[in-house]
């Protein structure tokens, strides 16, 4: 499964990326709003950052102001993902550059109905947002499973990219539900390593070591 930032902070994906272990990254209005910087000016920056997708929302919400959009996100590198929202002119959006070759990414699917008509649109990616889908009292995760059943049953190649990540369970889940893609905050993206007998384990070797006097020498 691939990992993704969910984050528009330059300085966190500079930070994140040096583990090597960042494939990608997500944006939309309100991270970049959090970051206080110009939007195009941080995706030029993490474009460089990051060499996998960088997903770009459009602002506008009608067909040919999505395209206006999209021309200026392409043509700022070529792995920037044009993120569109799951509306009727969103799909057109999506039709029509998936079919100029530009990666999309379809963003606030919240049933597997609306992700199988992002697939029919040609959309590299679909985001259904799990940490939403929960916070309604509804199965996020049974979401993920859906679509993944359906893509699998007509072969569908658009990547399951589970967004509105929460907490390291839901990493755990979607990455046993067959998620292609994670996109994971900051502040979850620092927990996956941790465990506190991971901890614990290497204080004892070193310990060990340290009291019997190991070394290793060339
Ligand atoms: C990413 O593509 C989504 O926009 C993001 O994961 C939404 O997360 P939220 O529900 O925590 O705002």
């Amino acid at each position: 499964m691939k990992i993704f930032l969910d984050t528009a902070d330059v300085a966190e994906i500079r930070e994140y990326a040096a583990s090597g272990l960042v494939d990608g990254v997500t944006t939309n209005p309100s991270l970049a709003a959090k970051t206080g910087k110009d939007y195009v000016e941080s995706l030029k920056e993490i474009c460089k950052i990051v060499p996998g997708a960088v997903s770009a929302e459009v602002l506008a919400t009608d067909y040919e102001g999505m395209l206006k959009e999209a021309a200026i996100f392409t043509g700022i590198a070529k792995n920037i993902a044009v993120k569109v929202p799951l509306t009727w002119d969103g799909l057109k959006a999506c039709a029509r550059l998936a079919g100029e070759g530009t990666m999309v990414n379809v963003t606030l699917c919240f049933s597997p109905v609306q992700a199988l008509m992002a697939a029919k649109a040609g959309a590299s990616f679909i985001s259904p947002f799990i940490g939403r889908v929960d916070d309604m009292g509804e199965d996020g995760m049974g979401l993920i499973r859906d679509i993944r059943t359906i893509y699998d049953n007509y072969g569908f190649k658009t990547e399951i990219l589970a967004a509105s990540v929460r907490t390291v369970s839901h990493v755990r889940e979607v990455a046993l539900a067959g998620s292609d893609v994670a996109t994971i905050p900051a502040d979850v993206f620092k927990k996956l390593l941790y465990h506190a007998l991971t901890d614990k384990g290497l204080a004892a070797f070193i310990a060990d070591a340290k009291k019997a006097g190991v070394t290793i020498k060339g």
